[in-house]
Formats: C-alpha cells, structure tokens, sequence
C-alpha cells in the first residue's frame, strides 16, 4: 500500500499543521556541527509555507529520557532553521504548555514555530499506551493536521510519530516520500551487482541487517569497529580493538551462510593499530592476522581499515551498479584514522548507478571529509530507520501513515 502524501491533505491554507520532524542533529558546545538533517526538512517546510499553513514543527533532540534538559534544547536547532529558511521561526519553551499554545495562537499564514523537544515530555517514548495516548492528545490540540517527516524517528513507536497520526488528518512529508522511494529500489530489484558496505561500532546493530540481505546482496564489505568481531570469528588475535565476543559465533554462521549462497564476503586484510584511542597517537599499519605484532602487542587498538584494504573496498563498490554504505570504516573524527572512511567514500561518489549513504555518522563523516551531498545518489537521514527498512522490518512510523511491505 502507498503512502499517503501532502496532497491527501487537501488545501492546508490557514491550517494549523504539525510538522514532525528528525532535528536530532550532532551539537558540540550548543553549536550544530551537522545541519544536513535540519536542512533536508526544508522541501517540505517550503511548501507548507507556500500554500499558507501556520506551521508548528516538532522534534525530539538526543535521549532526554522524559524530562527537560538545557542541554538537549532545540533553541539552537530553531536559529539555525530560521536562518536556512530566510525568516523569523519562534521558539515556545515547552511543549504542550502554555509557551507552546501562546505560540501557535499567535501564527498568521506562512509562520513558523519550533516547539521545545518532544523527548522532555515521558509521555513521549512511554512503553504505556494509555501515556502515549494522552500525549499525543495534547499535541493534537496544537494543530489541524500532521504531516510527518521524520524519516529517522519512522522504527520507533512513540506518540508524535505513531498516535498522533492516528488523531489528526495525517500524511508523509516530501522527506520521507523520497526515503522511501529509493530505500524501496534498495529492496525491490536494485540493479546488480549490488553491494553492501557496513561499518560503525557495533556489530549487534548490524547484525539483523547482515542476516536479511545476505540473500539479497551480491558482496558485503565489513569494516569499521565491527571488523575485529569478524576478525576475530576467523581466529585472528584483535588486541584491545573493539570486540563483541559473544556476537564471534553468531558472526561464524554469517561466514558460513556466505559461502553457502555465493555472498561475496569481504573484510579486512590490513588496518591501522595505534598505541591508544587518541588523535595525536602512534600507528603503524598491520596485516590482519598479525594485529598484535606491533610495537604496542596485545595492547594495540585498530582504527581504522589498511591502505590495501581500502583499495580491495574501493574497486569492488566501484565495480558495482548499487551500493549502500552505513557506518564508518574508522574514527573518522581523527585525520590519522579518516583514509578509510574517505577513500570508501570517494568510491561510492565513482559509481555507475545508485549509490546511497545511509545514517547519521557515515552522512556527517561524508561532509566532514569534503563530501558535498549531491556526489552521491541519495544521503538518508534514517540510521536505524534506514537499516530496519532494508532489512524488511514493518515500520509503525510508515505503516500508520498507509505505507505497508
Ligand atoms: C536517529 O538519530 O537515528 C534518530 O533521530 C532516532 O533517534 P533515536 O535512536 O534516539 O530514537
């Protein structure tokens, strides 16, 4: 079933429209230090304005677990939107209180106002529904109609995202409109060869993920933290790099299940091991089963891929027609452990077909590095929302909006 869109809606002149949206954006001392997700709202906020609606737009920042935190405020997050969208955008300091209704009573066509996080309120992520429900309540009294275009918040149950789409006339934004249509050709006959680069720390994350494209996919590139574990699993001394050992016998069987189906497997044949976790550490490159034959032994971290291995990761996504990358191959954060990260995504910027980026870390680590975003076919907004949806699990955020497998 489809999606139902801002056209199902109907005219929302004059309207007051709750726009949910994902300004969970990386902060450093209250300043933003990635606004991609900030601006990749702005399609839809443009239009809503176009059309006259009074906009109220919503959004949880971080894990506040329920109660208010400076720290987590989305003041910041509301200046920075003003300036993008080239007009004042108030801020109320609550949520459903009476900052907020004093805010939304004063919105002519065409206003904007950010409403404090949504994540202060415990209502919000409550596991209750009678609490969830009574949230969303409140918020529906705030507005006319939803629409929702948090695509990264779309796996997670909580009540702007799911109940308050049942309350009010709801529909899926411009955002998660064209998530879900190149997500859904990630899925649905993606052009072969197709690849899959994963990264990132944890391999338990990834690991559904591993499980549900296996069929699927052609080559699987693992780097990043979740490589020791893979590593490890074909009996490599790792060091103090990152392991997760009870995940070494559960990756065994996706070693194993690989062959059986012909997935080409790929991980790393060198990486770089420093003598501790920081920017300015030493580091020598080493082979992959000789981890620990450094000068740092078994105390040795790995940070990043090896040169050779970027290059094998590099021909093969460059060799493909589709490829979707999540998580970084190294702290990209430092310079000294940033080549793999690069390299890899200097590669996908080379591919002939689609190449998609998906989740927060790997997107600010693809601007971070130089990257501009329209070198790659598609940077989705969605971490876990992107990787859930690859690996087919029913989305609620998606399903209350029509949308269904
Ligand atoms: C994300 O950063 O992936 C989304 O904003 C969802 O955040 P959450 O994992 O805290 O629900």
């Amino acid at each position: 079933m489809a999606l139902r869109t801002l056209a199902s809606l109907g005219s929302l002149a004059g309207k007051r429209v709750i726009v949910r949206a994902d300004l969970n954006v990386p902060l450093r001392d209250g300043v933003i230090t990635d606004d991609g997700r900030v601006r990749a709202t702005l399609p839809t906020l443009n239009a809503l304005i176009d059309q006259g609606a009074r906009l109220i737009v919503a959004s949880h920042l971080g894990r506040p677990y329920g109660a208010p935190d400076p720290k987590y405020s989305l003041e910041p997050v509301a200046q920075r939107l003003s300036e993008l969208l080239g007009k004042p955008v108030a801020f109320a300091r609550d949520t459903v209180g009476v900052s907020a209704h004093e805010a939304v009573a004063s919105l002519q066509d065409g206003d904007v106002t950010v409403i404090e996080n949504l994540r202060f309120n415990p209502g919000e992520t409550s596991k209750d529904e009678g609490e969830r429900r009574a949230f969303a309540q409140q918020l529906a009294e705030l507005g006319d109609a939803l629409v929702s275009d948090g695509f990264g918040v779309v796996h997670r149950k909580q009540a702007s995202v799911y109940d308050l789409a049942e309350l009010l006339p709801s529909a899926a934004g411009l955002l998660i409109e064209t998530e879900v249509d190149v997500l859904d050709r990630l899925t649905e006959n993606p052009e072969r060869p197709y690849a899959v680069v994963l990264g990132g720390s944890k391999v338990s994350d990834k690991l559904g993920v591993i499980a549900h494209l296996l069929p699927r996919v052609d080559t699987i590139l693992v780097g990043g933290g979740m490589m020791f574990t893979f590593l490890a699993a074909e009996g490599y001394p790792v060091g103090a790099s990152l392991l997760e050992k009870d995940q070494i016998e559960t990756v065994k069987g996706y070693i194993a299940t690989a062959k059986e189906r012909g997935v080409t497997l790929i991980f790393p044949v060198d990486a770089v091991v420093a003598s501790s976790f920081s920017a300015d550490a030493d580091h020598v490159v080493a082979a992959a089963d000789a981890l620990e034959d450094t000068p740092y032994g078994s105390s040795g971290l790995g940070l990043d891929i090896g040169p050779e291995t970027a290059k094998i990761f590099a021909d093969a996504i460059r060799g493909s027609k589709t490829v979707f990358w999540n998580g970084p191959m190294g702290v990209f954060e430092m310079p000294a452990f940033a080549s793999g990260t690069k390299t890899v995504a200097q590669a996908l910027t080379e591919v002939d077909g689609l190449s998609v980026v998906g989740g927060g870390d790997s997107a600010a680590a693809v601007r971070q590095l130089g990257f501009s975003d329209d070198r790659f076919g598609h940077i989705s907004t969605g971490g876990g929302a992107s990787l859930e949806f690859l690996e087919g699990k029913k989305l609620p955020g998606l399903e209350v909006l029509g949308w269904s497998l």
